[in-house]
C-alpha cells in the first residue's frame, strides 16, 4: 500500500511505548507525533491536522476513553485505535461503542499496529472520498431522484432549498403517495446535517406507550418487558434530523412531551431521572389536515404552530398530469434496470391510460403500476394490458398492434378481453347482466374471465 504521509498522533503516558510507535510508524512512511496526556492531545489537535490518533487507554489524568470522547466531538470522522492491555476487553468494547475504530492489546507486534493503522487510514480515505462525491453529485444534479417538472414541483423544490440550511422545522403535506418521506429526506440532504443521521418514526403504528419508549427511550426496568435501556429516536437522531412521519396520528399524551422537547430542547428517557439535551432537527408529515384536527381537539395547537413553522405542501398527481410521463419513464428505468427486463419503451396508447387516469394513490400508485408493467410485458414495449384494470379506463378500447407485429388470435384476444373488462365495470361486476349484455352464456363469460385472469 503506498503511504501519502499521514500525520498520526500518538498519546500515551509511557515513554518507551512512544518512542517505539512512532519510531514502526515513521519507518512506513507516516508523520508520527507523539504527546504524553490527553491533554497534550486536545492541545495539538485544535492546531494541526491529523489523520489517525493511537491512544493509550490506561493513562493519569484524562484517561483514554474521556480522550475519546473529547476526540469524537471535535470531529466524528477522525478515527481513532485505542491501546488497551491485555485482560481489559470490557474497556475495548467501550471504546469500540464510543466510536473508535479499532483496537490493540498489549502486548502487540509491530506487523499488527502498521495493519491496523494502513486499514484505518483507507477506510478513512474511502470515506472522505465518498462524501466528497456526494457532495458533487448534489451540486451537480440537484434532487437527484426526484422527478418534478410541473411548475408546482419546482416551486416545493424552491422552497426545500430555501429551509433547507436552516433549523427551522417543517410540516410536510399532502395525499398518501405524493413524496412526503422523498421530500423530508432531501430537506436533510442539503441541510449542514446531511452527515448526521436521518431518523425516521412512524407514529400510526404504535401505541401510545410504545411511541413514547420509541420517542425518548426508556431505561432497563421502566416497565415490563424494559430489560436493557434503549435509547430512543431523539437521542439517535442527536445533531442530526428527526422525521416523524402520520404525526396527525400521535396520542395526545405524547404531543404534550414532543411540545416540551421542541420548547426546552431537552427530554428524559421513559422511567428515567437524568435530563438529556436535545439538538435536533424536525421535519414531520401528515396526509390527514392538522388544521382540522386541532379544531377537533386531536391535535394540539401549540405543537401544530411548533411543527408548521415552514409548511410544504405536496400537490397530487392529478393537479400536476405533466409530471406523470417522465415519472412513468424514470420507473420504467428503475425497473427495467433492476429486471434485466428488456422492456424500452410505454407505447402511446399506454401512455394515454396513464395520462388520463386520476391517481388517487399518486406516486406510489404509478410506481406500482409501472413494476408490475415491466414484469408483465411481453415484448419491447408496455401496452395497456400490462397495466392493472382500473388504470386500462373502463370508456376506452386501448387496442393496439404490438411493435413487432402480432397474430389475429392475440390481437382479438386482448380485444375480447377489453371488451369483458369494460362490460364487467359498467354492470358493477354482475356477470350475468355482462353476459347478457355480450350476448353470451354466463359460463362461457366465466370461462373467459378465467382465461384472462380476470378472477384474481
Ligand atoms: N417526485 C418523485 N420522483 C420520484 N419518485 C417519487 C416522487 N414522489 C414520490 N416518489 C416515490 O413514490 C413512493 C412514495 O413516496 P413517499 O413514500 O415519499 O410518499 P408519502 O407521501 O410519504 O406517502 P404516504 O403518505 O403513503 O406515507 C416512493 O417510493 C418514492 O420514492
Ligand atoms: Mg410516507
Amino acid at each position: 500500500m503506498t503511504v501519502a504521509g499521514e500525520k498520526i498522533l500518538i498519546v500515551d503516558d509511557e515513554e518507551g511505548m512512544r518512542r517505539l510507535l512512532v519510531r514502526v510508524l515513521a519507518r512506513e512512511g507516516y508523520q508520527a507525533v507523539a504527546a504524553e496526556s490527553g491533554a497534550e492531545a486536545m492541545r495539538r489537535i485544535g492546531g494541526e491536522n491529523f489523520d489517525l490518533v493511537i491512544t493509550d487507554i490506561q493513562m493519569p489524568g484524562m484517561n483514554g476513553l474521556a480522550l475519546l470522547e473529547e476526540l469524537k466531538s471535535f470531529d466524528p470522522a477522525l478515527p481513532v485505535v485505542v491501546i488497551t492491555a491485555y485482560g481489559t476487553v470490557e474497556s475495548a468494547v467501550q471504546a469500540l461503542r464510543a466510536g473508535a475504530y479499532d483496537y490493540l492489546t498489549k502486548p502487540f507486534e509491530t506487523d499488527e499496529i502498521k495493519l491496523t493503522v494502513a486499514k484505518a487510514l483507507e477506510r478513512e480515505r474511502l470515506l472522505a472520498e465518498n462524501r466528497y462525491l456526494q457532495q458533487e453529485l448534489l451540486e451537480r444534479y440537484p434532487f437527484a431522484g426526484i422527478v418534478g417538472g410541473s411548475q408546482a414541483m419546482q416551486r416545493v423544490f424552491e422552497v426545500v432549498d430555501s429551509v433547507a440550511t436552516s433549523n427551522a422545522n417543517v410540516l410536510v403535506t399532502g395525499e398518501s403517495g405524493t413524496g412526503k418521506e422523498l421530500i423530508a429526506r432531501s430537506i436533510h440532504q442539503r441541510s449542514n446535517r446531511r452527515d448526521l443521521p436521518f431518523i425516521v418514526l412512524n407514529c400510526a403504528a404504535l401505541s401510545e406507550g410504545v411511541l413514547e419508549s420509541e420517542l425518548f427511550g426508556h431505561e432497563k426496568g421502566a416497565f415490563t418487558g424494559a430489560l436493557a435501556t434503549r435509547k430512543g429516536r431523539f437521542e439517535l437522531a442527536h445533531q442530526g434530523t428527526l422525521f416523524i412521519d402520520e404525526v396527525g396520528e400521535m396520542p395526545l399524551s405524547a404531543q404534550v412531551k414532543l411540545l416540551r422537547v421542541i420548547q426546552e430542547h431537552e427530554f428524559e428517557r421513559v422511567g428515567g431521572t437524568r435530563t438529556i439535551r436535545s439538538d435536533v432537527r424536525l421535519v414531520a408529515a401528515s396526509n390527514k389536515n392538522l388544521e382540522d384536527q386541532v379544531k377537533k381537539g386531536a391535535f394540539r395547537e401549540d405543537l401544530f404552530y411548533r411543527l408548521n413553522v415552514v409548511n410544504i405542501e405536496l400537490p397530487p398527481l392529478r393537479d400536476r398530469r405533466e409530471d406523470i410521463e417522465p415519472l412513468a419513464a424514470h420507473f420504467l428505468k428503475k425497473y427495467q434496470r433492476e429486471t434485466g427486463r428488456p422492456v424500452s419503451r410505454i407505447s402511446p396508447r399506454a401512455l394515454s391510460c396513464l395520462l388520463a387516469y386520476e391517481w388517487p394513490g399518486n406516486v406510489r400508485e404509478l410506481q406500482n403500476a409501472m413494476e408490475r408493467a415491466v414484469v408483465l410485458c411481453k415484448g419491447e414495449s408496455i401496452t395497456p394490458r400490462d397495466l392493472p384494470r382500473g388504470i386500462q379506463g373502463p370508456d376506452q378500447i386501448c387496442l393496439e398492434l404490438p411493435d413487432s407485429g402480432g397474430s389475429l388470435t392475440e390481437i382479438l384476444e386482448d380485444l375480447e378481453r377489453q371488451l369483458i373488462i369494460q362490460t364487467l365495470a359498467r354492470e358493477k361486476g354482475s356477470q350475468t347482466r355482462a353476459a347478457e349484455l355480450l350476448g353470451i352464456k354466463r359460463t362461457t363469460l366465466r370461462y373467459k374471465m378465467e382465461k384472462y385472469r380476470l378472477l384474481d
